[in-house]
């Protein structure tokens, strides 16, 4: 439904200060509002109940979210720290994409609205936090039935006093950020690249340098996963795991033999159990496995082929899986298919032995990497000794990419955090992070045989480091070739 647009309106009301009101004013002049009669105007402002939730209670998340504001606020003592939600960005002429709030803001507010931002102001030791939020649209001033984000067209927000208690925040009106961030003395920072709003009112008042320090700290924050976030990504990979299942199901149907219906197939568990999927799905059948992010999926599914499936639910609240299985879509490996097969799994299986505190973030990657290459050596592909391929990377032409990368709230999860944290960082309990090593032969590849080329195989796996070792958060789905075989005939029946 599309808003309908009004001839020239040149009518203001009275002057005023209030950024809401002036906001609306402009609207009205700029001919954004449709013209409406005096009479349905004040029909439209009475008459409706008082809706306010009164009996609310603090979300589950708000104490782990005020404990990682505490975190924060320790980090960056005496700073006034703005951290963004976003915006709605345009998809095309009056339509936007589905929003999804700054995983930095998510993590910090357990909330997920658009336009909101957390301002940590400085206050004795430490810091007051408060959340900035569209509160509730204005009925007086027609704002909610005239505006094409008012609630008569998006739906009901949570009033400033109620998301105050679910959040367990001070809340504000987003509109009035202006004043309550005072261009003061006081030094500040703001997370760039999710509201430009935000950055123009902070502009000349923040350094790119110290703004990137508070995301690459907000990164690190989120690489040991407290024991609320486990929970939830065990969510999204329970929600996965049935979405696999559903695929399988309609593998061998005969409506089923197009990418796109097993990628919609899967989307459908993600919306009617998540809120999305985490990333594009990859439904790669036949060659376009080779393809390390195949998400046009505008291909065919055939009987003989293997279809690469790589998919993740990302749950409400919003934290996301990331599960590879490759697939034979008749129900039964080719020996070759299997060879292959078997190859990724034994590197998986080295690289998830690896997984344990202590352990270097490297380590599982070069076990699973060794295996790949001892299996490419063997097979005739690449000239030994496999030192010296490890030592050249030689192998990297197959495997193509690293074996894993930290999960959360962002599929690459920690992304702006520090080498040292991170990449040549130490495994520690509570991290969470995909295991997934892969073979890919290009169909344009002349360095294999024949009868590889066209061939690609994924597993990945969600490995959450324990005390003493690891859990796999999606053992859940067979790995092996022969269970993977056993599994697909008894989902078909
Ligand atoms: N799905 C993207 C990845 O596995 O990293
Ligand atoms: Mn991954
Ligand atoms: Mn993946």
């Amino acid at each position: 439904m599309a808003e309908e647009r009004a001839p020239e309106n040149t009518e203001g009301g009275p002057e005023t200060d209030r950024p809401a009101d002036q906001a609306e004013i402009k609207q009205r002049k700029n001919g954004l509002y449709p013209a409406v009669s005096d009479e349905l105007a004040e029909l439209m402002k009475s008459g409706w109940a008082d809706t306010e939730l009164r009996d609310l209670r603090p979300a589950d998340q708000a104490e782990y979210a005020a404990e990682r504001r505490a975190a924060l606020s320790a980090r960056f003592p005496g700073e006034r720290l703005v951290i963004p939600a976003g915006n709605l960005k345009t998809r095309s002429n009056d339509t936007d994409y589905p929003f999804r709030a700054s995983s930095e803001y998510v993590h910090l507010t357990g909330d997920q609205t658009q336009d909101a931002v957390l301002v940590l102001e400085p206050e004795g030791d430490g810091h007051r936090a408060t959340g900035y939020l569209l509160p509730r649209s204005n009925r007086e001033n027609g704002e909610f039935w005239l505006d094409g984000q008012g609630e008569l067209w998006v739906g009901r927000r949570h009033s400033l006093g109620e998301a105050a208690v679910l959040l367990g925040l001070e809340c504000h009106d987003v509109r009035e950020i202006a004043d309550h961030l005072p261009d003061d003395q006081v030094p500040t920072r703001v997370v760039r690249g999710y509201d430009a709003g935000v950055e123009r009112i902070l502009d000349g008042r923040t350094d790119a340098g110290r703004d990137e320090e508070l995301k690459t700290f907000l990164s690190e924050l989120r690489l040991v996963k407290d024991a609320w976030e486990i929970g939830e990504l065990q969510r999204a990979v329970d929600s996965t795991v049935r979405g696999f299942e559903d695929v399988v199901k309609v593998l061998d149907k005969a409506e089923a033999t197009s990418e796109r219906y097993i990628e919609g197939t899967f989307f459908l568990r993600a919306r009617v159990e998540g809120n999305d999927v985490g990333y594009g799905t990859i439904a790669a059948a036949g060659p376009h496995a080779t393809t390390l992010h195949w998400v046009r999926n505008d291909g065919p599914v055939r009987s003989g082929d293997l279809l690469l499936l790589d998919a993740g639910v990302e749950t409400t609240s919003l934290y996301t899986a990331d599960v590879t299985r490759t697939l034979p879509v008749s129900g039964t490996y080719t020996e070759l298919q299997r060879k292959i097969y078997d190859a990724v799994y034994e590197a998986q299986e080295a690289g998830i032995a690896a997984v344990r505190p202590g352990a270097k973030y490297r380590d599982f990657h070069d076990a699973a990497q060794r295996v790949l290459a001892v299996k490419l050596v063997e097979w005739g592909i690449l000239e030994g000794p496999v030192e010296r391929v490890l030592e050249l990377g030689l192998q990297r032409r197959w495997t193509l990419h690293g074996t894993g990368h930290m999960l959360g709230l962002d599929v690459h999860d920690c992304a702006q955090a520090r080498t040292e944290t991170y990449v040549d960082g130490t495994l520690e309990p509570g991290m969470v992070l995909t295991v997934e090593p892969g073979l890919y032969f290009q169909a344009d590849d002349l360095t294999v045989p024949q009868e590889y080329r066209g061939i690609g195989v994924r597993i990945e796996d969600d490995i959450l480091v324990t005390e003493d070792g690891n859990r796999n958060l999606s053992a859940a789905l067979p790995r092996r070739s022969d269970e993977v075989e056993s599994w697909i005939r008894g989902l078909r029946g």
